[in-house]
């Protein structure tokens, strides 16, 4: 990787700027970063009241990490603040209008981990329909002593309905492998139509109440917003067939978890695959937990060694660009440009 670094100092002693790095960075990144400005990594620290972050965001120009909680009250601190550039596509952890009006670019990192996510999404789908975590520990725990019986099959995953709520570029993706590779029919319901997903992968607009009634698999991608947030309740799990199965690869408020649980304990679907939980890292008392028709992954959709050094780089050039006073490839808002070349 080389990140243009642009010195915008010109002659006398320069005079790093500050940059405030939160987890998750990727190490060479940092290192690099760290050659041209004066950067501070934090981890695992409370940023309401960690002297040290606060005295340094007081002073930076940027921030760079994975799910800093950016509000009003933390821009209160940071008066010189011209980029905060988020290692992630999901953006919920930013207040992306209060950033706008105080004329503050936000970036986030798209299209470098669709494919990851996809897969991974595709991995926890077929790895609950086919119980793998499951039958791996059965076989792990030296249980497996005769031939199994049907109690322990799992379910088709070709040729079923795959019902995708939030046909974004990664939902797009996700479409792709289960036409492509796994002959399903595909479902979507989202804002707007997405063609490339109607023509190439023959995916077919529905209402939500018919894709979650329809579906075998429903999957939820959406990004967190104010109108997502708790889109499936009890009354959309009690909607969707008793043998679906749920998937979510959005965020976990996207849902309503304790009806979720519900809808398990009840029967009202099958199973579940979740990457995210309203509450990360997940509580450990939570029920679903204990539940073996429940696929559990620690937020990790978009991360594999490639993809992860990707969307650093990507948040670093957003970031130098930011510093710089040049457009960030991948702006959340563009009306901040605007704003700030007016
Ligand atoms: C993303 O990029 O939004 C992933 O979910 C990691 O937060």
């Amino acid at each position: 990787m080389d990140l243009v670094f642009q010195n915008t100092f010109q002659g006398g002693p320069t005079v790093k700027k500050k940059v405030v790095a939160y987890e998750r960075v990727e190490k060479p990144v940092l290192d690099q970063l760290k050659e041209t400005y004066d950067v501070q990594f934090f981890k695992n620290i409370d940023t309401r009241s960690d002297e040290e972050f606060l005295a340094h965001l007081k002073e930076a120009e940027g921030i760079i990490g994975l799910a800093l909680n950016v509000d009003k009250q933390l821009l209160d601190h940071a008066p010189h603040l011209k980029i905060v550039s988020n290692v992630s596509v999901g953006y919920n952890n930013l207040d992306v209008a209060e950033l706008t009006k105080r004329g503050i670019m936000a970036t986030n990192t798209p299209h470098v981990l669709t494919d990851t996510v996809a897969d991974a999404i595709f991995g926890i789908l077929i790895a609950t329909a086919r119980r793998i975590p499951e039958l791996d520990h059965l076989v792990k725990s030296r249980n497996w002593n005769e031939s199994l019986t049907n109690e322990y099959y799992g379910v088709d995953v070709h040729h079923k309905t795959l019902g995708i709520i939030g046909m974004g570029e990664i939902g797009c993706a996700i479409a792709q492998r289960a036409h492509h590779g796994f002959n399903m029919d595909v479902l979507y319901h989202n804002r707007s139509r997405n063609e490339t997903a109607e023509k190439t992968y023959k995916a077919k607009y529905v209402s939500k109440e018919d894709l979650l009634k329809q579906a075998d698999f429903v999957l939820l991608m959406t990004p967190l917003t104010p109108e997502t947030e708790g889109l499936l309740g009890l009354a959309e799990f009690k909607m969707m067939k008793n043998s679906a199965i749920f998937i979510n690869g959005s965020r976990g408020k996207t849902i309503i978890e304790k009806d979720l649980i519900e809808a398990l304990q009840t029967k009202e679907i099958a199973a579940a695959g979740l990457d995210v939980f309203e509450q990360e890292p997940i509580n450990h008392d939570n029920p679903l937990l204990d539940m073996p028709n429940v696929v559990t992954l620690p937020h990790i959709g978009s991360s594999t060694h490639e993809t992860e050094l990707k969307m650093s780089e990507l948040a670093a050039e957003n970031l130098i660009a930011g510093l710089n006073g040049e457009k960030p490839p991948t702006l959340i808002d563009e009306s901040v440009w605007k704003k700030l070349n007016s």
